[in-house]
């Protein structure tokens, strides 16, 4: 489809429960210590839903927040999109849920699920609805509650996951600016290394992937890994060849936290410094398609790049899916 109009993003937000819960807590749930999961994922604590609160008043926290800062009315809004593994319920969707919550009476909506890799997947439908003149205005919302399906007795995923929402808005901008180039992939191949089951279950499934009758989020921790480290090397150096640029024009890669492992990982595969890569884990823990909106608002808050700088956003997750974005600042 050709490009008749540049899209960027407008404006952020994010939104995180009150309720932290440290390693030290876990230490007292599971057969863990702070040390080992310091030391293996990075991760000191996460922010927890409270049991009766749904995941979606966090997106429509964030979303307010992001809208604010575009400067626009919920009104002005053409689709909302959420990016979740975690809806609160399959019908109606949380993206219907934010949308009647935030009186965006006119925007359509729907859900899309590409677990970790959903926000980069949201991003690119909704770049090809306002690249092409057929919206104006589209909420991305990357939503999660990862709480309401983890399973606390199973220290190999409870000490990994939190809560949280990061909404964008995407709209036009200025040629030369906003979402240059994006990649996004699937391997269903490697899909049972993460499941999280819903309206089926096989019989083989149901001794590793529920507990107590419930459905948990069941991984192949070290599988995964490994897929990470390759794809956050690949879909970065993906999305600059696609844009004619090398890792030197970057500011920061945005990346999806997962384990700091992971992350050094990658690093070091890419040959850059560090510092070129941000990260908040250490607070969140693996929030999802939350992970890199969160991320990138705390990094825009912070200041840490500012207009015509080039940042690479880039994900992994369940799937398993990929997907790699490279963002030039347009604000
Ligand atoms: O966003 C979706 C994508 N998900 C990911 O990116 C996750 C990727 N994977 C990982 O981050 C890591 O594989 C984990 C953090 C999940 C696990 O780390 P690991 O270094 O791969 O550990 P492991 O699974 O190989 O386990 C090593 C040992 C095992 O004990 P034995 O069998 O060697 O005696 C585990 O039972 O560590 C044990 N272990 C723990 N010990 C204390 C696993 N979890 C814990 C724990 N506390 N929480």
């Amino acid at each position: 489809m050709s490009r008749i109009y540049s899209c960027g993003i407008l404006g952020l937000g994010s939104s995180l429960p009150e309720k932290v819960l440290t390693n030290f807590d876990l230490e007292k749930m599971v057969d863990t210590t702070n040390e080992w999961i310091m030391k293996r994922t990075g991760i000191s604590e996460r922010r927890i839903l409270e049991k009766d609160v749904p995941a979606h008043e966090l997106g429509v926290d964030a979303a307010n927040k992001a809208l604010k800062d575009a400067g626009i009315s919920a009104e002005d809004l053409d689709l909302i999109i959420v990016a979740t593994e975690t809806p609160d319920y399959l019908t109606p969707s949380t993206s219907c849920l934010i949308q009647s919550r935030i009186n965006a009476k006119k925007a359509a909506a729907f859900d899309l699920n590409a677990a970790c890799s959903g926000f980069i997947y949201g991003l690119t439908v909704a770049d090809q609805f306002i690249k092409s003149g057929y919206y104006k205005y589209v909420l991305l919302i990357g939503c999660e509650g990862l709480s309401k399906i983890t399973d606390w007795e199973d220290r190999n995923t409870c000490v990994l996951f939190g809560d949280a929402a990061g909404a964008a808005v995407l709209g036009r901008v200025e040629d030369g600016y906003g979402i240059m180039s994006t990649y996004i992939g699937a391997d269903g191949d490697l899909g049972k290394n993460i499941t999280a089951p819903c309206c089926y279950l096989s019989c083989e499934d149901i001794e590793v992937r529920t507990r107590d009758n419930k459905r948990v989020l069941w991984m192949d921790g070290g599988e995964v890994f490994k897929f990470a480290v390759k794809v956050m090397e690949h879909g970065t150096n993906k999305v600059l060849e696609q844009s004619n640029l090398t890792l030197e024009d970057l500011k920061l890669i945005v990346p999806h936290q997962a384990n700091i492992r992971i992350l050094d990982g990658a690093a070091k595969r890419l040959g850059v410094s560090k510092d070129k890569i941000f990260i908040n884990l250490h607070k969140y823990g693996n929030i999802s398609s939350a992970s890199i909106p969160v991320g990138l608002n705390e990094a825009y808050e912070g200041k840490m790049f500012t207009k015509g700088d080039n940042l690479v956003l880039v994900g992994f997750g369940g799937g398993l899916t990929w997907g790699s974005a490279l963002v030039r600042w347009s604000k």
